[in-house]
């Protein structure tokens, strides 16, 4: 099977390259990056006016499978994946069963795999039943297939746990995607706390509660030497902690999610389930800091924190619904109209922080558009505009605040291991 892609940009964030070429696919790899390349392919793809960037990677999705098969399962998730432009994605274990064992590994490995539409790896929880008291077998886990440890959707309070899990991560090379979140100090929480949680009338989270725990986390990855990765990161202060360990040699890596650099507390129009996430929307100050901290490469990943619920469970208003929005299928948007269109970010950091970055994060041979990479590709076309609408979503999930906004950028092909997985 060979493709051929004629005339696209191709951004190649590998050799910081941004240049109109074709690509050739053989057997699953990148062949050749040239002008005008003369082959007969089985297939020829017109990328003229296209951007051609490595296939995404998400750090952060959740696919509540097994367990929780109504909000998403592997197959739908996989499916928002592909038509999100993503090649490989990770999935937190706050799975029902958690992700704790390798044999809930092995269930998502071979059932992704049968599914085929994206590379999906399985993060394996921190400790047993994400109780918070028993570090798990990493060993065991890696062994099956985890790419990385995470406790998310809570931190694990004990300090002690702690360190002793990024000792073990740092022996074994794991990755740690940290949800940093002081549980001790969200009393009921439920959106961010300003002059809008007074307003509405509602309990806020202040941004202590995240920032107490990212620089706990700073300081144990300082003394255990674990690779530590921020999740989610909201606030302004988190920005200046990861500006500051990177500068102290710390082994730290931060990323963002296109909700915290969208929208802060202000685009909050109603009491919607649909706003509702964890961490919460910030204040203007937070989410502008945040974009800085992107343009200024401190902040290393752009995330989706994909987290499908029911419409049913988030029609509860702010109160009652459960915590996240999904993010698979607005991401690359997102991205494209509020950082890159508005000269915040290059095509090249784009590419960096959705693709490149995260593969050094995981530590894989992903991420690049030189010759000979395994042939994960995204073609999208940057001026295309729509509304996004929830009902296209191939994820189970609608729990969007983005419904009805009017935005650039969609994703025309997805090929993974060098086969068109989706077809906008
Ligand atoms: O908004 C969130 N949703 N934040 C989390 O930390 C967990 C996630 C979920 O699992 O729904
Ligand atoms: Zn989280
Ligand atoms: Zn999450």
């Amino acid at each position: 099977m060979t493709i051929l892609i004629k005339n696209g940009k191709v951004v190649n964030p590998a050799k910081k390259q941004e240049k109109v070429m074709d690509i050739l696919i053989e057997d699953g790899r990148i062949t050749k990056t040239e002008t005008d390349i003369l082959k007969e392919a089985d297939e020829v793809i017109d990328a003229s006016g296209c951007l051609v960037m490595p296939g995404l990677i998400d750090l952060h999705v959740h696919f509540r499978d097994p367990g929780q098969t109504h909000k998403e399962d592997i197959a739908t998730g996989s499916a928002a994946a592909a038509a999100g432009g993503f090649t490989t994605v990770c999935c937190m274990p706050n799975t029902k069963p958690v992700v704790d064992n390798p044999e809930t590994v092995a269930y998502i490995v071979e059932k992704a795999k049968q599914t085929g539409l994206t590379n999906v790896l399985p993060v394996g929880a921190v400790t047993v039943g994400m109780e918070g008291n028993t570090v798990t077998d990493m060993e065991a886990m890696k062994k099956a297939g985890i790419c990385a440890i995470s406790e998310d959707g809570k931190s694990v309070m004990n300090s002690a746990v702690y360190r002793r899990a990024m000792k073990t991560a740092a022996r074994l090379g794991l990755p740690v995607l940290a949800h940093c979140e002081d549980i001790n100090l969200v009393e009921g929480g439920v959106m961010n706390l300003d002059e809008k949680s007074e307003q509405m009338g509602l309990k806020g989270i202040s941004n202590a509660v995240e920032d107490i725990i990212a620089s706990r986390d700073i300081l144990l990855a300082k003394e255990t030497g674990a690779k530590l990765h921020l999740c989610h990161c909201s606030t302004k202060d988190s920005v200046t902690m990861v500006r500051e360990a990177k500068a102290d040699g710390i082994a730290v890596t931060a990323e963002v999610c296109p909700h915290h650099f969208s929208l802060c507390t202000e685009d909050i129009t109603a009491n919607d389930g649909n706003f509702k996430m964890n961490p919460p929307l910030r204040k203007r100050e937070d989410m502008e800091t945040l974009v800085g901290g992107l343009q200024e490469d401190v902040m290393d990943v752009i995330s989706t924190d994909h987290a499908p619920h029911s419409q049913k469970e988030k029609s509860g208003g702010m109160e009652k619904s459960p915590f996240g929005i999904v993010g698979l299928e607005t991401s690359v948007a997102l991205t494209i109209t509020n950082l890159v269109k508005k000269g915040r970010l290059t095509w090249i950091q784009m590419a960096e922080k959705m693709s490149y970055n995260p593969a050094k994060v995981l530590g894989i041979p992903k991420g690049t558009l030189n010759e000979g990479a395994v042939a994960d590709i995204v073609i999208i076309n940057p001026d295309e505009t729509y509304e996004i609408n929830p009902d296209n979503f191939k994820s189970k999930g609608r729990n969007t605040p983005f419904a009805g906004m009017k935005v650039s950028g969609k994703v025309k092909y997805t090929i993974l291991n060098g086969k068109v997985v989706y077809h906008d």
